[in-house]
């Protein structure tokens, strides 16, 4: 089975258009006003996995999904979407779940990490939900799908520069903004933190104690003066000494979730 994103609009093309590559039937789901999903049987595992491949290279938002058992409730589990407070949900865009009530909905296509399922991206959100008053300039640092950023702009944000050393993040990031309309205020890099001009009003590196560590000088010159940085993807014991890497910042808040923490951090 193949599973493809698309919209009302689209629908009945993306329809011809799989039945001409082959495929038996196909089902479609209507999670949303605007969305539909459309299930695609395809006859074997090598042959989905193909069509996904050359969908996914004209940028169709295609994925491979489990025909039954476990592995079909496990799909639906890592599928459904997140809310975060009263202002914020984010959902894949081939989830199969209904999403009409949600509140400030993003959705992410193929491609990077970050989906908001994982304990260090969902608490980074948590703190931009709490912290974002409107008109921040954000700096994502390792931006994976882009979620942070998304989020960010939902939540009210002026603009976001989002990097990352790889560039299947950086293309997916791109795409991801463009499906929810924020192409315009979202610029997706490659390029290293010494190439990115500062400062902005918050810094978000999701990238691990080492990353951190690494790039902590830099990480600290692009947060303005009354701006904020939040480290995740760091383990509870290591937090200090990723603190005191972080100096003259200071730590303001700490969120621990199992293995992973999140660290914000401020000009005392
Ligand atoms: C754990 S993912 C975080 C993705 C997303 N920001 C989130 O919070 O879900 C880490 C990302 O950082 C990127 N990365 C790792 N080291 C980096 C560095 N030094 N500079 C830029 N990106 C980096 C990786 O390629 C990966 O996409």
């Amino acid at each position: 089975m193949i599973v493809v994103a698309t919209t009302e609009g689209e629908l009945a093309g993306m329809c011809n258009r799989l039945r001409a590559l082959g495929v038996r039937s196909v089902d479609v789901v209507a999670p949303s006003d605007t969305r539909r999903v459309v299930l695609a049987s395809v006859e074997d595992a090598a042959g989905a996995a193909g069509l996904v491949v050359s969908l996914r290279a004209d940028g169709v938002m295609a994925v491979t999904r489990p025909d039954g058992g476990a592995a079909l409730e496990a799909w639906y589990r890592d599928t459904r979407p997140v809310s975060f407070g009263e202002r914020l949900s984010v959902c894949l865009a081939w989830s199969e779940h209904d999403r009409r009530h949600l509140p400030g909905l993003i959705e992410l296509g193929p491609g990077g990490f970050g989906s908001g399922h994982h304990p260090t991206t969902s608490q980074i959100i948590e703190e931009l939900a709490g912290r974002i008053v409107g008109g921040e300039r954000v700096l994502d640092v390792g931006c994976g799908s882009g979620i942070l950023g998304l989020c960010a702009l939902q939540l009210g944000a002026a603009g976001v520069v989002a990097a990352d050393i790889d560039l299947d993040a950086v293309e997916a990031t791109r795409r991801n903004a463009h499906v929810n309309g924020m192409g315009g205020r979202l610029e997706a890099t490659p390029d290293p933190l010494g190439r990115i001009d500062g400062p902005f009003d918050i810094v978000l590196a999701n990238i691990a104690r080492a990353g951190v560590v690494e790039l902590a000088p830099e990480l600290v010159s692009h947060v303005s003066k009354r701006g904020w940085l939040v480290v995740g993807g760091i383990s509870p014991s290591q937090c200090s000494q990723v603190v005191d890497f972080l100096h003259p910042l200071t730590e303001v808040r700490r969120r621990t979730s199992g293995a992973w923490s999140t660290v914000v951090l401020a000009r005392a």
